[in-house]
């Protein structure tokens, strides 16, 4: 086990080069499954989250090569296997489109409940629910889920979400996509990488449209066929290296992204006192005034993303004056906030509610990542502070972030990897 050290304080320059989009990624791997052929697919970020996504889906059979560090070959021609054992299925929370992916291809789905970080009750009523819609039947037996269609296969319906869910709107793509007659899914998620999957599908010979509105209808397809599709980048990649120049101060290239899909992001930097500029596939962003209070509700796409919550957080706890922080998707994204007052951060959380105290400045300190985005947060503290910031635990950082220190040497931080106890830290590796 490894852990990060920083010495914090100095202002970033440079270029960042953003990586394929992890929660895109987590989801186009499976749904290859489902395509009877060769799908070569491009810009995958190197992160253990994919790493682990596609174990299972070599465990099933499939032929996985790797062309380059990020491109990869999946043939899933024969795949015979439809059951996700437990030590793999709970590390990952993705691992629920397993179960649309292997009913959708197979009609027969026996997947252990899946893992994740710890962000509060996490159901998945709403994927089982729209899987019964389309006809199949659903228990959970023994902390695994068994999903089997009728017999004559999965029929198309018309499935209201209760809650605009991102997963349950993509599990319902790959479950639906070659099933009989039309879906229609109402009250859809609308991230990027909602749009990610449609397209990647479209491209492989399904015939998916709406995706990125409210409401997606899919024609089911008799089969899907091979092809090349490279993944969108990664906007909350993108995002956390915009908020750590914004706490660090500084001027930095960020390359290749989609700037359309930071604007929710970009707006809350700029409202801080950032500078953002759009040059083609790259923003440029600056920070040398002061840093200026805002307030934050995260929101599904196109609001604020929770996912940027503990980042943005890290910086207004530099900010002038007080900043309040409403989390409106996760009941439990605060748990690096003990971690910050280490540092000499004031905040206060009641439920949902943060209320961060701008300080003049940070203190480095001996921190613990606790889940994946409180640990880049941890680490946008540790940048924008005084002195050494250690962090443990940073397995769950690299679940979803490619070459971090690299990325952050290449703009002048002073971030290290060093060795640290591996025992202690096992057994949550495993829980994820
Ligand atoms: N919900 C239910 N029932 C369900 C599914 C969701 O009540 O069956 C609720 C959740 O409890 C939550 C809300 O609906 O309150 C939204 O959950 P959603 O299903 O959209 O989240 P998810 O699919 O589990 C994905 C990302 C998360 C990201 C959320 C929200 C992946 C693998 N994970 O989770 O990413 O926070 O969407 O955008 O795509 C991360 O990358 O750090 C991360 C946690």
């Amino acid at each position: 086990m490894q852990k990060y050290v920083i010495n914090g304080g100095k202002p970033l320059h440079g270029e960042i080069e953003i990586s394929g989009a992890k929660n895109a990624a987590v989801a186009i791997l499976p749904a290859a499954l489902l395509v009877e052929g060769v799908c070569r697919i491009e810009n995958v970020p190197q992160i253990s989250d994919v790493t682990l996504i596609l174990r299972i889906i070599e465990e099933l059979g499939a032929n996985v090569r790797f062309l380059n560090k990020n491109t990869v070959e999946i043939d899933s021609t024969h795949i015979s296997g439809f059951r996700v054992p437990d030590e793999l299925s709970r590390k990952l929370r993705a691992s629920y489109y397993m179960i649309g992916a292997l009913l959708g291809r197979f009609g027969h789905a026996i997947v252990s409940m899946p893992g994740g970080c710890d962000l509060g009750s996490r159901p998945i009523d709403l994927h089982i629910k729209s899987f019964e819609a389309l006809g199949a039947s659903v228990d959970v037996v023994s902390g695994y889920v068994h999903a089997h269609a009728p017999e004559q296969g999965l029929h198309g319906s018309t499935i209201y979400m209760d809650q605009a869910s991102v997963g349950a709107t993509m599990n319902t793509m790959l479950a639906a996509v070659c099933s009989e007659g039309r879906t229609s899914i109402e009250n859809a998620a609308k991230e990027p990488h909602i749009v990610d999957l449609a397209n990647f599908l479209n491209s492989m010979g399904a015939d998916i449209r709406g995706a990125g509105t409210d409401v997606i209808r899919i024609r089911g397809v008799e089969r899907l066929h091979g092809g090349t599709y490279s993944i969108i980048p990664d906007q909350i990649e993108a995002g956390t290296y915009m908020a750590a120049v914004t706490a660090a101060g500084g001027d930095v290239l960020i390359k290749n992204v989609i700037p359309k899909h930071l604007d929710c992001i970009t707006a809350k930097l700029v409202e801080m006192g950032a500078r953002v500029e759009e040059i083609g596939d790259a923003v440029r962003i600056s920070r040398s005034g002061p840093l200026k209070r805002v307030n934050i509700k995260t929101m599904p796409y196109p609001g604020f993303p929770t996912d940027m919550q503990p980042q943005i957080s890290a910086c207004l706890c530099l900010a002038d004056g007080t900043s309040v922080v409403n989390e409106g998707i996760w009941e439990n994204r605060y748990r690096y906030v003990g971690e910050f007052r280490r540092m000499g951060a004031q905040i206060q959380v009641d439920g949902k509610i943060a209320v961060i105290e701008g300080v003049n400045k940070l203190m480095g300190a001996s921190l613990r990542a606790c889940d994946l985005r409180a640990g880049a947060a941890m680490v946008i503290a540790g940048l924008a502070a005084k002195g050494k910031t250690e962090i443990t635990r940073i397995f769950y950082i690299e679940r979803g972030y490619e070459d971090l220190v690299e990325k952050l040497r290449g703009v002048g931080a002073d971030i290290r990897l060093e060795e640290d106890d591996v025992e202690e830290y096992q057994r949550d590796a495993d829980v994820g």
